[in-house]
């Protein structure tokens, strides 16, 4: 199974050499497995004095990792080394969970343990019923409430969040099971709630996503059973969205986890992060700019227009990583066209315009020269929005999806040896040696009394002191 122990420290000896201040410094190029090279400079700032700067992280390397690997410029995306498409192709996602998870491909015997673990675990504990009888307003965001109640699951079960690191892993089964099965009923649940309709409980004869759909859309009286297409549809959704590197929600979880924080407050976080839409958000922003489009009969040319002033972005569009097609867009806008088919609909006017949008753009010289494709929030909220899911749900989808990839990235910061806890640092750039000047002194023009303040301002706290001491 894998892990992180036997990760390389450095390349086959190739140095990069920095000039600073009239001396040369040596530093050793670590080689990744799909030879990405990074110049390893974690002794820069005790040799030297300086720190680097790269402000949104676009060339550092913050961690070395064995989960999934980009090739940005070939689009090129894999699962602990199997291509994105031969997955999309051939597993589910919660085969495709335990291959992110634990490092390989399960046996037969693996995969049916996982899968009933995953199943058993599908209910919530009852006392957490009371969070949707009315604990959270019914216009609370679902990304909230999932938040909320990631981090809150923890309580119900004390062995597993000891924040004792080796307790911790101890339970590391258990809890990521848990996570798994739980987060798609919570998600659910919060769906029921959010409508006034009554909580549909977890089936024990149903798959991953058919559950899911179930507690979605089936009533006490009426069951749902959702066409096969529309469930694998929802699987493929979830499993192209199980891991991504170190994007910005994963990067939040492997740092909540690096100060030693167990597996449900780290994920709990990355939900948080994933909410915005720079990021997961976009799956939802990108609906409301194609309903736009659509109700103003507008072609499209109106936002890309506004994108190219800088006045917003295209939704859906742009990588920090992909400068060429993301695959996960190529595969989901196949899917589109055959979900559309299944629920019947001959035309969708959405997707219509999304790849009228698609065309429209990479034909203009703005995004071309930028390198700006679609990405994979592009097609998945016009398929989402087809099999009936709400668009305030879209990004909820997007965090069950990405549950694995973060469950992974935990387990890899809490099984590295001598792991540090991640705190960048950073050029200041503030005010120096500002004066303190007493509150009653600080209207225009009594500042002439400041000086007198400074030279007493370290009276302010021994002062407080001293009373206190009184
Ligand atoms: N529309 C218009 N211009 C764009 C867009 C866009 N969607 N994305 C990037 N640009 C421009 C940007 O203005 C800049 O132009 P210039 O060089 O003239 O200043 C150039 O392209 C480079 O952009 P950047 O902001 O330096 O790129 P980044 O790597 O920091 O940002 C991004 C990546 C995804 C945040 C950005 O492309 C974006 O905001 N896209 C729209 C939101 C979106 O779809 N997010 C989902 C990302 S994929 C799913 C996920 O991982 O969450």
């Amino acid at each position: 199974m894998a892990d992180t122990k036997d990760i390389p420290s450095s390349g086959e000896g190739e140095i990069a050499t920095f000039q600073l201040g009239g001396k040369s410094y040596d530093f050793p190029v670590v080689i990744g497995t799909e030879g990405e090279k990074g110049i390893d400079i974690s002794s820069l700032r005790s040799r030297t004095g300086y720190i680097t700067l790269d402000e949104g992280f676009a060339n550092t390397g913050s961690c070395q990792s064995k989960i999934t690997y980009i090739d940005g410029e070939k689009g090129r995306l894999c699962y602990r080394g199997i291509p994105i498409e031969v997955m999309a192709e051939n597993s589910t996602f919660i085969e495709t969970a335990y291959l992110i998870i634990y490092g390989d491909l399960p046996t037969r015997r693996q995969m049916s343990d996982f899968s009933q673990k995953v199943l058993r675990n599908a209910n919530l504990h009852e006392a957490m019923l009371h969070f949707f009888e009315g604990a959270f307003p019914f216009t609370a965001h679902p990304m909230s409430i999932l938040s909320s109640l990631l981090n809150s699951l923890g309580c119900y079960y004390p062995n597993m969040v000891t924040n004792d690191r080796e307790k911790d892993l101890e339970s590391f089964d258990d809890a990521a099971a848990l996570l798994l099965s739980k987060v798609r009923t919570i998600a659910a649940m919060t769906y029921r709630m959010k409508n006034g309709l009554p909580l549909i409980y977890p089936k024990k004869d149903l798959g991953y996503s058919q559950n899911f759909l179930h507690m979605m859309f089936s009533e006490p009286y009426h069951e749902y059973y959702p066409h096969d297409d529309v469930t694998k549809a929802l699987d493929l959704i979830l499993l192209l969205h199980s891991d991504h590197e170190q994007n910005c929600s994963t990067s939040t979880v492997r740092m909540v986890a690096s100060s030693g924080a167990n597996l449900f407050a780290s994920v709990s976080a990355g939900v948080c992060a994933l909410w915005g839409p720079l990021h997961g958000g976009a799956n939802m922003a990108v609906i409301k700019m194609l309903e736009e489009i659509y109700r103003d009969g507008d072609d499209g040319t109106r936002f890309i227009e506004a994108a190219k002033g800088g006045k917003t972005r295209l939704m859906g569009f742009g990588h920090r990583i992909y400068k060429s097609y993301d695959p996960r867009a190529k595969i989901l806008s196949e899917a589109a066209d055959k979900v559309f088919h299944v629920m019947r609909k001959k035309k969708d006017p959405l997707l219509e315009i999304a790849k009228r949008l698609e065309e429209k753009a990479r034909s203009d010289p703005y995004f071309i020269e930028r390198n700006l494709y679609p990405n994979v929030d592009f097609y998945s909220g016009t398929i989402l929005k087809s099999i009936g899911l709400p668009t305030d749900m879209f990004t909820v989808l997007f965090a069950i999806g990405r549950m694995p990839g973060w469950i992974a990235h935990w387990r890899e910061v809490a099984t590295k040896p001598k792991s540090k806890i991640i705190r960048p640092r950073q050029i200041y750039q503030g005010e120096v040696n500002k004066p303190y000047i007493k509150v009653r002194n600080r209207d225009a023009g009594d500042l002439q009394d400041y000086e007198s303040d400074v030279s007493k301002s370290e009276g302010y706290g021994a002062a407080e002191n001293a009373s206190f001491k009184a």
